[in-house]
C-alpha cells in the first residue's frame, strides 16, 4: 500500500494512503485531540462528521479529521 508522510504536533508521521486525518492520528496513538471548556480531554466519537469530536487545524483551518483524508505534506494540529 503507498505511503505518505504528514507533520502532526511538528514530527512526521508515515500513514497508508487513502486513510483519514482522524485514522491517521489514531494510529499514532493520538486519542484526544482537543480539551473541553472545563478542560477535559475529548476524543472522536461517531467517525462520521456527526460529533465534532475530532476536531484539529489542518495546515491551519479547523476540519473534522474524520471527514478529511490524507494528503502528502498535510500538517495538523491538536487542540490540546
Ligand atoms: S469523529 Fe465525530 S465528527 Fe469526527
Amino acid at each position: 500500500m503507498p505511503e505518505l508522510v504528514l507533520t502532526v504536533e511538528g514530527q512526521p508521521l508515515r500513514v497508508p494512503a487513502g486513510i483519514s486525518v482522524l485514522a491517521a492520528l489514531q494510529g499514532a496513538a493520538h486519542w484526544s485531540l482537543r480539551r473541553s471548556l472545563s478542560g477535559q480531554r475529548r476524543g472522536a466519537l461517531c467517525g462520521m462528521g456527526t460529533c465534532f469530536e475530532c476536531r484539529a487545524r489542518v495546515d491551519g483551518v479547523l476540519v473534522r479529521t474524520c471527514l478529511i483524508p490524507v494528503q502528502p505534506g498535510m500538517t495538523v494540529e491538536l487542540l490540546e
